[in-house]
């Protein structure tokens, strides 16, 4: 019978790119970060995959927190909206932060939930998201660490949802346009 994996069109990013980019970016992290404390902040639910494979690599021992802000909702496109579903367990003033996500479109996720981690006087907040659509930023944010840049096609697995589904494939993959039922 017909699974979800017959509503892919086309594989973006195979997983075997997408995990040795992952790799680099590990390196770069444990570099970066040598001898400090260093908190993982990952944005539920799209960072899962990333924040699992991201700081298995990692020789730094880190903390993991995690935080549910919801934008979409079951649209395609930014609303623009920002909510909180779920805030940190734990207090970062003066710790080292680094949030994971999967993908950077509008930007403005991410605008909001740094300045709200900011104003909680850590000592640092950098970004690290797996991909990034620089066509469609509406807000100028600095992402440190990026694994791709992507076109502005809408993309899903890896953690990418499209109405909640296609997280668990393995590669970052487009979808055949009948499955948007448009
Ligand atoms: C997606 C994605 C980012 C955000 C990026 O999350 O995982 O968190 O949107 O969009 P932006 O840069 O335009 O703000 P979504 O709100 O769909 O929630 P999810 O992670 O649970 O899928
Ligand atoms: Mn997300
Ligand atoms: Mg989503």
């Amino acid at each position: 019978p017909p699974g979800f994996r017959d509503d892919i069109e086309s594989i973006l990013i195979p997983e075997a790119r997408l995990q040795a980019r992952l790799s680099e970016l590990a390196a770069e992290v444990d570099r970066d970060y040598a001898g400090r404390d260093l908190l993982l902040v990952g944005v539920l639910k799209g960072a899962i995959f990333v924040m699992a494979d991201l700081a298995r690599r990692l020789t730094l021992s880190t903390a993991m927190d995690f935080m549910a802000v919801s934008s979409y909702g079951a649209s395609t496109s930014s609303s623009g909206v920002v909510r909180i579903l779920k805030d940190l367990d734990t207090e970062i003033e003066g710790r080292d932060v680094l949030i994971i996500e999967d993908i950077v479109d509008s930007g403005l996720t991410l605008d909001y939930l740094t300045k709200n981690l900011r104003s909680r006087r850590p000592a640092s907040v950098e970004i690290l998201s797996l991909l990034t659509k620089p066509s469609r930023r509406e807000v100028d944010l600095p992402v440190k660490y990026v694994g791709f840049e992507v076109p502005d096609v809408f993309v899903v697995g890896y953690g990418l949802d499209f109405a909640e589904r296609y997280r668990s494939l393995r590669d970052i993959v487009t979808l055949r346009p009948e499955v948007y039922g448009s």
